[in-house]
């Protein structure tokens, strides 16, 4: 399976998102990492399907994959608004909703791939029984609500532990891992087992171009 660098547009610079999400396509990426908070299920605020929507135009010319991940209580209440603005994946935390199941098929009857993922200090046996089920895990390498905090080192072990785990049910789901993610750990998080790596400030504030900041991660993978 291909490995994929998803950058998180929660790092860009807004004042010219287009630009910015150009810069890293022309770089050769062809996913983008949505990061949606809602101020309640994380201490931050960022933005909802409207930015989902303004991205359309990069989906379709330059058929980019619009991975949101939701990090918001209730999120069955949101999977028809983001399938309307043209989201193709959907995360949802393990935390946020009471009925798991069912939240993974609302998200798969909208003709969207279903992910889930979980905080760091969820244990991986919360997802046993929808591994089956779901297109995407993705491994939280920090907590989330913020870009740029540092990598939390027992995620390796936790990406290779579910790597087994999806291995074991014959899963092909992508194995994301999501925080604190830069050139220097890349190969660290690949070796685990991980098939889609989210970086934002290494790829949006890094102390270089755009392009460059990509190149970095390309040179490892
Ligand atoms: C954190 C988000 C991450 C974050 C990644 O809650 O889910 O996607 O934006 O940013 P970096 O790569 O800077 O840690
Ligand atoms: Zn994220």
């Amino acid at each position: 399976m291909a490995i994929k660098l998803a950058p998180s547009i929660l790092a860009a610079d807004f004042r010219h998102l287009e630009a910015d999400c150009l810069a890293a396509i022309d770089a050769g990426i062809d996913w983008l990492h949505l990061d949606i908070m809602d101020g309640h299920f994380v201490p931050n605020i960022s933005f909802g399907p409207l930015v989902v929507r303004a991205l359309q135009s990069l989906r379709e010319k330059h058929s980019i994959f619009l991975d949101c991940h939701l990090m918001i209580d209730n999120p069955d209440a949101y999977i028809e608004a983001f399938a309307k603005a043209g989201a193709q994946n959907v995360t949802v935390h393990v935390e946020a909703t009471r009925h798991l199941h069912r939240t993974i098929e609302l998200i798969k009857s909208h003709d969207m791939q279903a992910g889930v993922t979980l905080n760091p200090a969820t244990p991986l046996s919360t997802l046993v029984e929808v591994l089956p089920l779901v297109d995407l895990v993705l491994i939280m390498s920090v907590n989330p609500g913020f870009g740029g905090q540092r990598y939390i080192p027992g995620s390796s072990d936790k990406i290779r532990r579910l790597r087994g785990m999806l291995d074991a049910v014959g899963s092909h789901a992508w194995l994301q891992v999501d925080g604190g993610i830069g050139p220097d750990n890349a190969a660290e998080v690949i070796a685990a087992g991980a098939t889609v790596l989210v970086a934002g400030s290494a790829v949006f504030q890094a102390d270089r171009p755009i392009a460059d900041a990509v190149a970095a991660f390309h040179a490892v993978f």
